[in-house]
């Protein structure tokens, strides 16, 4: 049985977590494969709300076996804090979650050089989780990984060896603070902590797959973070996009089947960074409040848009979805009309494209087609398509023409129950 990928498709924040939450019901694994606590994936039933940062938002399905793939960077810390909050809520995680052997540890000199390097000239607006640094060094071959946290003595030189390093670039008075002695120290108490949930992760999903299982394989971020594809400098440090997922697990890409896009009805993004239909007035505004869009990790304002169609065909090119899930629909009844980007205008011509580079992006002016909405209709508990008001659907059609996508799933609300099937 072949797996499925579900992504982000714009700046993150889309609704992965509610998504994947709604699905995992009829999966038997669900994985984490690249990004680590940066990510924050909300997810709402029976009037509890639980925020993921490193497990898989399938640990909420009892029937759920999770794993931490090689590709995540892991806060073990952060780790540890999540699956003691789970414990509290009942929700059994011993036994249950498995972390790949190979995945790289975050070390508490990776979150400071995140600082030192957000206060530096260029700033990108990172979560400040030390995600940039752990990334690179896994790949400048310096990086501490999973097993390695078993073994004092190896962990131990590996951290005194970093430590070095670092102060010879960042300078001795700035690591002067770290004590590799400490680190170690901790670090394999976490170990010890997490031993039995260690495992060659690889393996089991390649042998579970040939038993049949499906498996559903959970993105972070979007893709206009992706390291290759996204708007560098101002992205993350992992291919956040379908592909990451072999990479980050060990499934072959003959592997994959299905890809779904996660689209929110219009857009947002956290941190720096160019943003084409970015509404810096009162309709940013009033999209920020009714749709709540507020960091799930760090409790930043997020930055709030018209929908991208450039941006989302894009995106479903370079993950290879055709089918996808459109998520807060819902916050749209605030609106009486809806501006839909279709294009963009660059030095006068216009693109349908969505440009790489940063000084292109800058320019870009935004072409619109405007809808009427369906101010003040509640949405929140219609059942299908056809219940949806008029100019919602056509509002749908619209998205789905433009972004070259069907919606097979419709959501209209944070909870379980909100979400239109089709
Ligand atoms: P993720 O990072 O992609 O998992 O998304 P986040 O959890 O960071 O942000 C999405 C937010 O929107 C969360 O607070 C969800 O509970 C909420 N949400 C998801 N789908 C819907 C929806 O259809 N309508 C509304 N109003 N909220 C939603
Ligand atoms: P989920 O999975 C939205 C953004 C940060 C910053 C940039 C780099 O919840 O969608 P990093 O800490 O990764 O080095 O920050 O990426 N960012 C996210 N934005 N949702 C996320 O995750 C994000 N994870 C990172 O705001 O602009
Ligand atoms: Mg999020």
């Amino acid at each position: 049985m072949k797996a499925e990928v579900i992504v982000g498709s714009q700046w993150g924040d889309e609704g992965k977590g509610k998504i994947v939450d709604v699905l995992s019901e009829s999966f038997d694994i669900v994985v984490r494969y690249q990004g680590g606590a940066n990510a924050g994936h909300t997810v709402e039933f029976e009037n509890k709300k639980f925020v993921l940062h490193l497990i898989p938002s399938g640990i909420l399905r009892s029937g759920c076996q999770c794993i931490i793939g090689n590709g995540v960077v892991l806060d073990p810390r952060a780790l540890l804090d999540e699956i003691k909050f789970l414990e509290e809520s009942d929700i059994q995680v011993k036994g249950r979650l498995f972390i790949s052997s190979n995945t790289h540890i975050i070390m508490p000199y990776h979150k400071l050089i995140d600082s030192l390097q957000e206060g530096g000239k260029l700033k990108i607006g990172s979560t400040g989780r030390g995600i940039g640094p752990c990334y690179t060094d896994k790949a400048s071959r310096r990086g501490i990984r999973m097993h390695d946290l078993l073994t004092k003595d190896i962990l131990l030189e590996k951290i005194k060896f970093n430590i070095e390093e670092k102060k010879m670039f960042f300078g001795h008075e700035q690591l002067s603070g770290i004590s590799a002695e400490d680190i170690a120290g901790f670090f394999h108490e976490y170990g010890l902590l997490l031993k039995d949930y260690i495992m060659d992760t690889a393996y089991f999903l390649n042998e579970s797959m040939s038993r049949n299982k499906k498996i559903l394989l959970e993105g972070a971020q979007g893709a206009a973070l992706d390291i290759d594809f996204g708007t560098y400098p101002y992205v993350t440090s992992s291919n956040t996009i379908s592909g990451g997922a072999t990479c980050g697990t060990g499934i072959a890409p003959v592997n994959i089947g299905k890809v779904l896009g996660i689209v929110k009805a219009y857009t947002t993004r956290v941190g720096e960074g160019p943003f084409p239909t970015e509404q810096l007035n009162e309709d940013g505004q009033l999209l920020q409040k009714a749709g709540f869009e507020f960091g799930a990790t760090t409790g930043r304002p997020r930055r709030c848009g018209w929908y991208d169609a450039n941006l989302v065909r894009y995106s479903a090119m370079i993950n290879g979805f055709k089918i996808a899930a459109l998520t807060k629909l819902d916050v749209l009844s605030a609106f009486d009309k809806i501006p839909l980007c279709v294009a963009y205008k660059l030095n006068g011509e216009q693109i349908n494209r969505f440009p790489a580079d940063l000084d292109s992006l800058g320019k870009l002016e935004p072409v619109y087609k405007v809808f009427q909405g369906w101010k003040d209709t509640d949405i929140t508990s219609c059942k299908s398509f056809s219940e949806l008001p008029l100019n919602a659907q056509k509002y749908i059609n619209a998205i789905e023409k433009y972004s070259k996508i069907k919606f097979s799933i419709i959501s209209v609300g944070p909870k379980r129950e909100q979400t239109i099937t089709r």
